[in-house]
């Protein structure tokens, strides 16, 4: 099992749950966050220096996936928010240990679904 944390632009949120959608992938936890990347919230340096950090709105999207599964979603994250430009976005994979779905209490790929 993995965890998949990506980072988009928050105007493709909708583009990503359509490739989501199409992927067969349905199960989400979405959150508005703050964040910024290399060019720290600004588009560029001034004097090559930047000044301060500016956090800008992102939204997060946070699936647990079997690993047959792991390819296809980071795909389809990628094809509903690239456009090319800075800022398009990042996405962290983590191992995950356990998954439990309280109503059954199962665990692993069966409690994931
Ligand atoms: N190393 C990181 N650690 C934690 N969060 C990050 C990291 N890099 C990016 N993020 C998060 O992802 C968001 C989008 O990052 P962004 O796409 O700007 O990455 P980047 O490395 O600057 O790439 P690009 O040059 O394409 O803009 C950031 O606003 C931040 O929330
Ligand atoms: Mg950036």
């Amino acid at each position: 099992m993995k965890l998949i944390t990506a980072i988009i632009q928050p105007d493709k949120l909708e583009d990503v749950k359509d490739a989501l959608f199409k992927a067969d992938v349905t199960k989400m936890t979405v959150s508005t966050v703050r964040g910024c990347g290399q060019q720290a919230g600004y588009e560029e340096s001034y004097r090559g220096a930047v000044m301060n950090i500016n956090l800008l709105p992102k939204v997060k999207i946070e699936i647990a996936v079997t690993d047959p599964f792991l390819d296809i979603t980071v795909e389809a994250i990628i094809k509903g928010a690239r456009t090319g430009k800075i800022g398009d976005g990042k996405i962290f994979i983590r191992s995950l240990e356990e998954t439990i779905r309280i109503r059954t209490g199962e665990k692993g790929d069966a409690a994931i679904g």
